[in-house]
């Protein structure tokens, strides 16, 4: 009997990409790189993209922002391409928001990176918090947006699936249909209660955080750029089964793994968000106590997917977000991953030297991981350097750790306090700062 198939997914919205250059603002990427990259972003979040073009700037046009020729040549081929949305690789000001969806009218909707990032997030949170740090984030963003034009689009993106956070169309899957109704105030009694529930998750995170510490099990955490292989590394050390998907942001919330290195000792590796040049910053805040969650770890494991063409600028997008959250005082080892998938190998050992401590390794087949396991052992337990403490008695629990985890050269006793010459592990550091003669 023939099947009955009900249409189920409506079909895939289209999307024209605009890039804009200005030549005071610092570039990772090239404009076209950059393109490529949202491009795949759009992807991620269903769209079909369906043209591109870009524009270098002096200076943003306070209106329109581009220039007025080149904007009317992006509404033709709009209209050409049959696009629904204009996609614009650029954080656009609630004015450029405003006129510009005027310019183009009702039936295409103007969106631009960050909303397409916050909708992605929003798709991919998986925990409660993640969900509830994705939703305030697309409060924050929409708020100075809210205009009736966003209360009209809304109701064309129309329900579609997803959890809390999450609802149809791209860039407007704002929190919920029904929020758009209501007037400013309600949605900043909306973020007030968010950052109420965030306050409390946070509470109980940072209980459990501190009992982690108690046991005394070095933590590794997993940073990089998104899709580099950051869960498909977990998954092959740890045996887990954290997804994997080749898409950006997959991963949203922290996951948590123990693992026995090769001489036997514990560690726990955590797997973190995904990092991207320019992160949007209303993300960036909703998600500082995750990502400064990164801070408590003993090691940093960079995983840079060695085969992308922009491998190098990737890395140095992680490394600037690592210095926005202030942890690059942190040991870190890299892991160059993918190798499997390059034709020439030799490529990848001239680029050892830019990175630090680098292990070529790929997570698919396995290669490299020994090698690398071994090295983040070396770092975590016998990476030392030396040290004078003055240790109150009181502080037994530090001087065990360094009969434990250090090696002692000489100890005076005095009347209050022990003075231990030592050497001790460099993750362990941070713990004696207050203690150093
Ligand atoms: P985010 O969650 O976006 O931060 O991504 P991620 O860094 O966790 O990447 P993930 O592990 O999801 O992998 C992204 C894609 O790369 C998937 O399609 C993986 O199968 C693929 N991949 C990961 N490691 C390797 C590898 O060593 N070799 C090859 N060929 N592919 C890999």
């Amino acid at each position: 009997m023939k099947k009955l198939t009900l249409p189920t997914e409506l079909p895939s919205e289209r999307a024209f990409l605009v890039g804009v250059e200005l030549p005071d603002e610092p570039r990772i990427l090239s404009i076209e790189d950059s393109l490529n990259e949202l491009s795949l972003l759009a992807q991620t979040a269903g769209l079909v993209v369906v043209g591109r073009t870009s524009q270098r700037l002096r200076r943003p046009n306070p209106k329109i922002l581009l220039g007025s020729g080149k904007i009317s040549e992006i509404r033709s081929l709009v209209h050409e391409t049959v696009a629904d949305i204009v996609l614009f690789d650029y954080e656009l000001s609630p004015r450029h928001q405003r006129e510009l969806e005027k310019y183009f009218g009702e039936n295409v909707r103007v969106v631009d990176r960050t909303a397409l990032i916050l909708d992605i997030f929003a798709l991919h949170a998986n925990t409660h918090e993640g969900s509830l740090q994705v939703e305030l984030a697309q409060y924050e963003y929409r708020l100075p947006r809210l205009t009736r034009a966003w209360t009209h689009l809304a109701r064309q993106a129309g329900g579609g699936g997803g959890r809390a956070g999450s609802v149809g169309g791209v860039g407007l899957r704002g929190p919920g249909e029904t929020q758009l109704e209501v007037d400013r105030r309600d949605i900043r009694r909306r973020i007030a209660h968010l950052r109420r529930q965030l306050d409390k998750v946070r509470a109980h995170r940072s209980r459990y955080r501190a009992r982690r510490r108690r046991a005394e099990i070095p933590t590794v955490a997993l940073v990089g750029y998104t899709n580099t292989g950051k869960s498909t590394l977990l998954n092959r050390i740890a045996n887990s089964n954290v997804l994997v998907a080749d898409k950006l942001f997959a991963t949203l919330d922290p996951t948590t793994r123990r693992v026995e290195l090769p001489k036997g000792r514990q560690v726990l590796f955590t797997d973190t968000v995904g990092f991207i040049q320019n992160l949007p910053t209303t993300l960036i805040a909703a998600f500082r106590a995750t990502l400064e969650e990164i801070g408590d770890s003993d090691l940093l494991l960079h995983v840079v997917d060695i085969t992308h063409p922009n491998a190098v600028a990737q890395a140095k997008a992680v490394r600037a977000t690592l210095e926005e959250i202030e942890v690059t005082a942190i040991p870190m080892v890299t892991a160059l991953n993918k190798t499997d998938l390059l034709t020439n190998p030799q490529a990848t050992v001239d680029l050892v030297d830019e990175f630090e401590r680098a292990v070529p390794i790929s997570a698919l087949t396995g290669d490299g991981i020994l090698t690398l396991l071994t090295t983040i052992e070396h770092e975590l337990y016998e990476a030392m350097s030396p040290l004078i403490v003055n240790l109150p008695y009181k502080e037994g629990r530090l001087i065990n750790l360094i009969h434990e985890q250090g090696m002692i050269e000489n100890i005076k006793h005095g009347q209050n306090a022990v003075i231990i010459k030592c050497r001790v592990p460099d993750r362990l550091m941070k713990q004696f700062i207050e203690y150093i003669n």
